[in-house]
């Protein structure tokens, strides 16, 4: 079984091998830009590039950023833990084109990597493409449908609104149409039983959203209008531990190894066991992702607050702490002997 640190480098190295250059990612924190308080995309750091306020030294990038969801236009937070595939902090796969390749290559490699390369069941992959928006003047996007049809049977291809498939960075910023590649991880039983398409975009946790392939062509201004960008790019981001869980054949995320060494620390801390009872795992499931998003966030710079970013980090810290105290029966500080073991799995860099 590939290990999430081999699922990573081989996602590097397949779009090295298509003329992309490694970019290490961004600090988890933000500083610098006004509409921003934590890294919410891999796109970010690339913002003035989509924009043409600046030139990329290279015309294709690939990345995995470290992305915190839990406030402002993507929040996540009062999903975590509960079910097991939202996270406070997660790394989000990337790769673009600055005015370079478009929907074609984006597309066709997009399949090459999952259904080549990671080996995914092409019959348990579905995809959506924006079906337009009339108000704003933006047509259903044909051309990506027409790509996708060369891999899947029109009835894998399905229609998404501007609420799924049109992406859009905060309320201002570079954004477009995007095309959304989704993975049905159910027995084979329910699929036979259910079909998927009935299932994307519904919530369904074994049905979800993998990678998501932007095609940036518009800003969005503050008085809500869309004006096109000097150049097209693509801005994709896949969700790293979704797409372990997929690889490793798993039914949660927390059961891969990028959470299993934590739930197994915080179990031996507290001398309990994940598995035995649904409302201690739910608080071994927030420890898990809430030590990785304080953690980043502090040694990218952000220590926790009372106002700003540094509250945000505050809540994170403090549901841990609570949902440590509540349900697993820790009554001192342990969050902190949760971190020579995080430190060693993110040690290697490529983060
Ligand atoms: N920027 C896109 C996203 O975050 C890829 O989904």
């Amino acid at each position: 079984m590939l290990t999430s640190h081999e699922i990573r480098q081989k996602f590097i190295s397949f779009f090295e091998s298509k003329g992309h250059t490694f970019v290490k990612g961004a600090p988890i924190v933000v500083k610098g830009d006004p509409t921003l308080m934590f890294t919410n995309a891999g796109m970010n750091q690339f913002k003035d590039f989509f924009l043409g306020n600046a030139v990329s030294p290279n015309k294709r990038v690939v990345n995995s950023q470290k992305c915190l969801r839990v406030s402002g236009k993507h929040n996540d937070l009062e999903e975590v833990g509960h079910d097991h595939y939202h996270h406070t902090m997660f790394e989000m796969l990337g790769n673009w084109s600055f005015g370079d390749f478009f929907k074609k290559e984006a597309i066709e490699w997009a399949w090459e990597l999952l259904t080549e390369v990671y080996g995914l069941p092409a019959n348990q992959l579905y995809v959506t493409v924006f079906e337009g928006d009339a108000p704003s003047n933006i047509a259903f996007d044909q051309e990506a449908f027409d790509y996708w049809s060369r891999f899947f049977p029109a009835d894998r291809i399905l229609k998404g609104n501007k609420k799924d498939n049109f992406w859009e960075m905060g309320d201002t910023g570079p954004c477009g149409p995007c095309t959304e590649i989704h993975f049905d991880m159910r027995s084979e039983a329910d699929r036979a039983a259910v079909s998927g398409a009935e299932l994307v975009n519904n919530d369904h946790p074994e049905v979800v959203e993998i990678w998501n392939l932007v095609f940036m062509e518009f800003n969005r201004l503050a008085d809500g209008s869309l004006v096109k960008l000097p150049a097209k790019h693509v801005d994709t981001g896949m969700g790293f531990e979704r797409l372990v869980r997929g690889i490793q054949g798993k039914t949660s995320n927390y059961d891969t190894d990028v959470f299993q060494f934590i739930i197994q620390e915080t179990a031996a801390l507290a001398g309990k066991k994940y598995g035995d009872d649904e409302k201690q795992d739910i608080a071994f499931r927030v420890i898990a992702d809430h030590i990785r998003a304080v953690s980043m966030c502090i040694a990218d710079g952000q220590l926790p607050a009372n106002n700003g970013a540094g509250y945000v980090v505050r809540r994170i810290l403090r549901r841990a702490v609570r949902y440590g105290y509540s349900y697993l029966g820790f009554t001192e500080p342990f969050l902190h002997q949760l971190l020579p073991g995080l430190s060693n799995y993110f040690g290697n860099g490529s983060v």
